[in-house]
């Protein structure tokens, strides 16, 4: 495996690969979620390229920029055993020059949910997936169904820029008790993750609704809502379409059903695709 820190080694690095490549973007602290995209990309791909880079311009003010864990040693690790080719770790300063030229999320799908608690956050992880899409020159790159506007918009900017690259939606992982997992789960306590449960447990409860005939889309949120009274605050329960526009019932086939509350002072998001 080649780590490389620099533009310049990537490329050069990358020029040596023939064949199909298959990327994942990380923040790193890589958890069996990340894993499951690692392992999927090296199957289905000759080249295997992981990147890990905390990116600044996706976090806003007040965030955990700071906070979020950095767990360099492990991650190379884990990246060496799963037969990673190039692991790609940049500076911010390799990635980013002073005044740069910016990428908006589109302005309904990119301001709603996530991007309506988040603003900015959709244009900054748009703005470093383009960076890394291009640099990789991927022919595909694998995205968690766990940020669901996230793979959604990544899908329209390849689509949108006519870029070369094929993005491979991948399974949501879960602990042995349905916490899906994330590098942000670390920030919580033995109780909290208890707590977190809430949030699988809701989307558990909706499905259950859903297999009695419930396809109202009030009652079902409503169900929800008692399900994630654990949580210290609900965010919001959203029922929506492949497009992301809110349904009043539920369409098999074309549902998603997302979910962000806080436990302790952290933000958490899953959801459930029928
Ligand atoms: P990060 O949160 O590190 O996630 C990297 C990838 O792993 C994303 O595609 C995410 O959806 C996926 N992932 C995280 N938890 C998962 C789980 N439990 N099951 C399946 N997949 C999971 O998402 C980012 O980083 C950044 O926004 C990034 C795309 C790297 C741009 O900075």
């Amino acid at each position: 495996m080649q780590v490389v820190r620099t533009v310049e080694a990537l490329r050069t690095a990358r020029k040596e690969l023939r064949g199909s490549v298959g990327f994942v973007p990380t923040m790193g602290a890589l958890h069996k979620g990340h894993l499951s995209l690692i392992q999927r990309a090296k199957a289905e791909n000759e080249h295997l390229i992981v990147s890990i880079f905390v990116n600044p311009t996706q976090f806003l003010q007040g965030e955990d920029l700071d906070a979020y864990p950095r767990k360099e040693l492990a991650d190379t690790t884990i990246c060496l055993r799963a037969g990673v080719d190039i692991l790609f770790m940049p500076s911010i300063d390799e990635m980013y020059e002073r005044d740069e030229l910016s990428i908006g999320a589109p302005a309904i799908r990119g301001y709603i949910l996530e991007g309506e608690k988040r603003p900015g956050h959709f244009d900054g992880m748009l703005q470093i997936v383009m960076k890394l899409l291009n640099l990789s020159r991927a022919t595909r790159a694998y995205f968690g169904k766990k940020d669901a506007q996230q793979l959604a918009l990544v899908t329209q900017m390849v689509k949108n820029y006519f870029m070369d690259v094929e993005i491979v939606p991948c399974e949501i992982v879960r602990d042995e008790r349905g916490l899906a997992l994330s590098s942000r789960n670390s920030y919580l306590s033995e109780a909290g993750k208890t707590k977190a449960l809430c949030l699988s447990k809701s989307l558990k409860e909706a499905t259950r609704l859903i297999r009695q005939n419930e396809l109202n889309v009030t009652t079902i949120k409503s169900s929800m809502h008692i399900v994630l009274q654990e949580a210290e605050r609900v965010e919001y329960i959203a029922i929506v379409d492949q497009e992301f526009r809110p349904l009043s019932s539920i369409e098999r086939g074309n549902t998603m059903i997302l979910v962000a509350v806080w436990i302790e002072k952290t933000r958490l998001i899953d959801n459930l695709w029928l």
